[in-house]
């Protein structure tokens, strides 16, 4: 199963009862393992998850730090982009030309990378500058 198809099953997954906006994403680890995740909502609002949260949870479970490339999907009719949240935790574990691929259930595709995403992204080279 590529990328894509992944991320298009696991949003059929999410947990999204009060937007009724559902995401699945699927990225792809350094080492080539692939992980999935979909929106997690929660009836306190702001206790909800992202897609690309979840995926990158994991991830990270699974003992990788590494992002290849990562697929994100929803059923709108023009891709959606990650939220600004999600920018930065992409930007943790993705170098600034990892590819991210936004598509719709059908139809139009993005690609764009994580540093177009999230130009000047707040990093360790401000910590360590500090
Ligand atoms: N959402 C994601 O999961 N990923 C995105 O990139 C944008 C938004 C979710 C959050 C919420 O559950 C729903 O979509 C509507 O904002």
């Amino acid at each position: 199963m590529d990328l894509l198809e992944l991320a298009r099953k696991t949003r059929e997954n999410a947990y999204a009862p009060y937007s009724g906006f559902k995401v699945g994403a699927a990225l792809k680890a350094a080492d080539g393992a692939i992980f999935a995740g979909c929106n997690v909502e929660n009836v306190a609002y702001p206790e909800g998850t992202c897609a690309e949260a979840g995926a990158i949870s994991a991830m990270i479970a699974a003992g990788q730090h590494e992002i290849a490339e990562i697929v994100i999907v929803a059923d709108s009719p023009t891709p959606i982009t990650p939220c600004g949240g999600c920018r930065q935790k992409l930007a943790e574990f993705a170098a600034p030309e990892v590819p991210v691929i936004l598509a719709g259930l059908d139809g139009e595709t993005v690609r764009t990378t994580v540093g177009a995403l999230l130009p000047g992204a707040f990093s360790t080279t401000h910590l360590d500058a500090h």
